[in-house]
């Protein structure tokens, strides 16, 4: 497998390799009269420095040579059998990736006893079992709270994953395909069609939408722009479109804020938003416990 766009770059590579591997046999050629004797004085250059620093002009010694020598062999013999000349693979065809999946694997096959017990329950059983919960936040901590947060009520442009509002879905289904396959939320930037001062107007709309402060006058023209630009997406009375992952813009919870500078930022510069897939990363039963516990967490009375 290559990630290289044109084969170019593989024989670039393939070949500067294979060059410079040529390029140390031919020195220490060039080098090779001292192997064969080793010698009794060194040649004086005749630069001295402050009086008495000689610079002398001895030849590499044997066992350095020689050393060099098995390096080229070594090397040589590792680019024939392992993957590191341009694009090939080496004729034992090792590949990380494979050795990675095995060892996943591995692991999928040694903790599935430890996971048995819930395959069968629903999920929102596992959800309130005590020791399933303890396995879903130590998975929780160490693959997804360096982005949600240790409380998983994420941050800025990182969902709030204990609340009831979803970008996606808070279904038992809907969140564990979230994990799954990732998300990837695009809000296109609208400056083409819309002004600054309209986004101004329209922001302000979007505030009434959950009753914060705004300028009456602003609303009724931003309303305007709203229904024009943006119901396509948050729907007529803006609360928003799970399939596309547009949020509901009437419950006063926010991925990015709610002052006006940040929703005009929104409005004119779009927003691209993406949650890693993690289907390749945590096995199905890590995923479905993962989905347990937040779901637990949006769900728990608290
Ligand atoms: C690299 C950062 C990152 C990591 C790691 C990450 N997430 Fe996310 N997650 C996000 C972002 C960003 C979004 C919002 C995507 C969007 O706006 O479209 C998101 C969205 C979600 C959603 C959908 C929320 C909704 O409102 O519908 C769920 C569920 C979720 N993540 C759970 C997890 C779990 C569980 C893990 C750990 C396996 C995890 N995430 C790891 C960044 C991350
Ligand atoms: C093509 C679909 C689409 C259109 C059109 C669209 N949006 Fe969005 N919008 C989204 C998506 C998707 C997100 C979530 C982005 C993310 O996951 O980070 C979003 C996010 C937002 C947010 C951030 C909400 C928060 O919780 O912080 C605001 C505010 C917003 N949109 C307002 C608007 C306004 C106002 C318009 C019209 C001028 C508009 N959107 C048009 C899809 C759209």
């Amino acid at each position: 497998m290559t990630d290289f766009v044109s084969s170019f770059w593989a024989y670039f590579i393939a070949i500067m390799t294979a060059a410079g591997i040529i390029f140390c046999v031919w020195l220490l050629f060039t080098q090779r009269r001292w192997l064969g004797k080793e010698v009794k004085e060194a040649k004086n250059t005749g630069h001295v420095w402050d009086g008495n620093l000689m610079e002398l002009n001895n030849p590499v010694p044997r066992w350095w040579t020689v050393f060099y020598l098995a390096l080229c062999v070594f090397s040589v013999g590792y680019l024939v059998l392992y993957p590191g000349l341009g694009i090939f693979n080496g004729i034992l065809n090792y590949s990380t990736a494979q050795e990675v999946k095995q060892s996943q694997e591995a692991l999928s096959e040694r903790i599935r006893p430890f996971y048995a017990r819930y395959e069968a329950m629903p999920i929102e059983q596992v959800a309130a079992d005590p020791q399933a919960r303890q396995i879903g936040e130590r998975l929780f901590l160490n693959n997804c709270a360096q982005c949600h947060g240790s409380d998983a009520r994420g941050s800025v442009s990182f969902p709030n994953l204990t609340d009831k509002d979803w970008l996606y879905g808070g279904s038992p289904d809907q969140i564990m395909t979230s994990i799954t396959k990732g998300r990837h939320g695009v809000m296109p930037p609208m400056s083409a069609q819309v002004s600054a001062n309209q986004a101004a107007d329209i922001a302000q709309f979007v505030r009434s939408l959950s009753g914060l402060a705004s300028d009456p006058l602003q609303v009724v023209r931003g309303k305007q722009g709203f229904e024009n630009n943006c119901v396509a997406c948050h729907g007529v009375d803006g609360k928003g479109n799970q399939a596309l992952g547009a949020p509901n813009l009437t419950d006063d919870v926010w991925l990015y804020g709610s002052s006006a500078d940040v929703i005009v930022n929104t409005i004119l510069n779009g927003r691209d938003n993406q949650m890693p897939a993690q289907e390749g990363v945590l096995t199905p039963e890590q995923i479905r416990m993962l989905a347990a516990w937040v779901w637990g967490r949006s769900n728990s009375p608290r």
